[in-house]
């Protein structure tokens, strides 16, 4: 399957699943707080997709084995794909929650760090570089760019700052599929890889690491942590490509901010 070009009406489309996937996030971070569990916090994402926003949540069932939950928490040093329970957020975690809501046949597909209480300064910083990270693969994005280009942009900013790029984990094409063509890795060498041209859309969603970048999955078969317990960090954003650069499609309504 190649890359799909999105059509002006899918890209419109494209916008609207971006966009609700933003309110989400806007919503589900006025509840973090210790003491509340990540299973409250599933409830209330998976009640808001459907009851309010009229779409589904698409990682409910999916893959093999299947997801059992409507978004994904990852804790500290979890990396992705954590699975939400009942045990309560402390003091000083640190939180990605990832959604992904389809609406209209399309899906949106986003994630974003919290902060519980009182963080560390160096939990701060993970946080904070690896939006910077993101964001410079984000800026990378033009027509006739590569994806090597984004890659090498991510990782130059992570490792700059000491820390370690997740590569078994990529950014993906995104659209009717939740996962499509092309694979979008947060490392790489620029002028490789394929060029982009206007219409794709992909997400751009490094995880960095304090520490290794050597991962270990857990036995629900879907929890990925690191393997030496370091501390992780990730955001996602839905970027795509326009004639003249790139336009991010899961901007917070609440901030105006990626
Ligand atoms: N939302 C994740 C991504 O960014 C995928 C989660 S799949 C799940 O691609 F099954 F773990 F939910
Ligand atoms: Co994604
Ligand atoms: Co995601």
């Amino acid at each position: 399957m190649a890359v799909v070009i999105k059509t002006p009406e899918e890209i419109e489309q494209m916008r609207i699943a971006g966009r609700l996937a933003a309110e989400a996030l806007d919503y589900i971070g006025t509840f973090i707080k210790p003491g509340v569990s990540t299973n409250e916090l599933d409830k209330r994402i998976h009640d808001y997709h459907i009851n309010v926003q009229g779409g589904v949540p698409a990682t409910l069932g999916y893959g093999n084995p299947p997801f059992p939950k409507s978004c994904c928490t990852s804790i500290n040093h979890v990396i992705c794909h954590g699975i939400p329970d009942d045990k309560p957020l402390k003091n000083g975690d640190i939180l990605n929650i990832d959604i992904t809501i389809l609406k209209n046949g399309f899906h949106g597909d986003s994630s974003r760090m919290f902060t519980v209480g009182e963080v560390s300064p160096q939990a701060k910083r993970l946080i904070k570089i690896t939006h910077d990270a993101m964001m410079a693969g984000i800026e990378a994005v033009k027509p006739g760019a590569t994806l090597g280009d984004i890659g090498y942009a991510c990782q130059t900013v992570a490792e700059n700052a000491g820390y370690s790029v997740v590569q078994e984990f990529c950014g993906h094409g995104v659209g009717r599929d939740f996962h499509e063509e092309p694979q979008v890795l947060h490392y790489g060498r620029r002028n490789s890889g394929i060029k982009l041209e206007p219409g794709m859309i992909f997400t751009i969603e490094p995880m960095i690491n304090q520490g290794k970048r050597h991962l270990r999955i857990l036995a629900d078969g879907w929890t990925v942590v690191t393997k030496d317990r370091s501390l992780s960090a990730q955001w996602e954003h839905e970027v795509l490509v326009t004639d003249t650069g790139y336009e991010i499609l899961t901007i917070s309504p609440a901030t105006g901010k990626p």
